[in-house]
């Protein structure tokens, strides 16, 4: 059931205190039973908190989001589908039909990242549902998704790339391979409005450490374009060079990462 993982009113404040407070009047420290005893002297002790406190980070456009995980529900679509025609060229993107067969066959293959919202200036906004009943208002919002299926090539082909037909035999070629042992990314995006905070790299880590945790694959593989090997490799993925994928006009790199399951037992 989706949660409110953070309640508005106890949004801890991290706001960095000026530069030049150093002589402001600080209240002076208190214990349970009193004023704790200190060597230095209150004008040395409120010097040291101001420095301590502007090592704080400062508070950051993520802050806000209070971005959370979960995989994907076939509702989700139409969210999915928004990101998608916002983040790629026609010829890249997934059909609403890829979507749909996607989340249907494989959902803990796939993973949204997410902030409660009650406004509607978030694209995905109307089409999310409601975070919890007692507030109707406050919406699930889609910002970001992972959508993967299972191959049993070590890398992605155009094959696991494309879905099958209505009307193919169970056993066709295209799409999902429940006895596969890596699992094709086919899709990571974030809506633009939402990009450099940092939740591409969250999704992509939450995504790979759920893949271990689950044990359901050797791999997780994915076809990239030169300019985000950089992205891939800082996150654990390494070049297998050009990709045979002429999936929306080739031009691919293989990227691949090994993912090691803990054993039952480990520690
Ligand atoms: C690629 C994408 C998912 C990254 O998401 P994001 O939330 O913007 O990325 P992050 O903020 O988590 O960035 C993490 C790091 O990757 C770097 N990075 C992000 N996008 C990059 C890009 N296009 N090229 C090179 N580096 C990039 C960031 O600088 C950051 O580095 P840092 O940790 O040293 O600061 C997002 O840009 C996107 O949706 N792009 C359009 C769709 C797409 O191309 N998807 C990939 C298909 S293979």
């Amino acid at each position: 059931m989706p949660q409110e993982l953070v309640p508005e009113n106890n949004i801890p404040d991290l706001r960095p205190i000026e530069a030049n407070d150093e002589d402001s009047d600080q209240p002076q420290q208190e214990g349970i039973d009193g004023p704790v005893e200190s060597s230095m002297s209150a004008d040395d002790e409120n010097i040291m908190f101001n420095r301590l406190a502007r090592r704080r980070a400062p508070r950051s456009k993520r802050d806000d989001l209070h971005p959370y995980t979960q995989t994907l529900v076939i509702s989700e679509v139409d969210s999915c589908n928004i990101i998608e025609e916002a983040t790629f060229p026609p010829q890249e993107r997934a059909s609403k039909e890829k979507i749909q067969y996607r989340i249907r066959v494989c959902p803990e293959l796939t993973l949204g990242i997410y902030t409660s919202h009650t406004g509607s200036d978030i694209a995905t906004a109307s089409t999310s549902a409601p975070v919890y009943s007692g507030a109707p208002e406050r919406k699930q919002v889609l910002l970001g998704h992972i959508i993967a299926t299972k191959t049993t090539n070590a890398v992605v082909t155009d094959d696991d790339m494309a879905i099958p037909s209505p009307d193919s035999p169970p056993d066709a070629t295209p799409g999902h391979k429940e006895l596969g042992r890596t699992v094709c990314i086919h899709s990571l995006a974030v809506l633009p409005k939402f990009q450099g905070q940092g939740l591409g790299k969250t999704l992509i880590k939450a995504f790979v450490a759920r893949l271990q945790v689950q044990d359901v694959a050797e791999r997780v593989a994915l076809i990239a374009h030169e300019h985000l090997v950089p992205f891939y490799t800082a996150l654990g993925f390494e070049s297998q060079g050009p990709s045979k994928a002429q999936f929306g006009g080739g031009g691919w790199i293989d990227m691949v990462q090994q993912i090691s399951a803990p054993g039952i037992g480990d520690d």
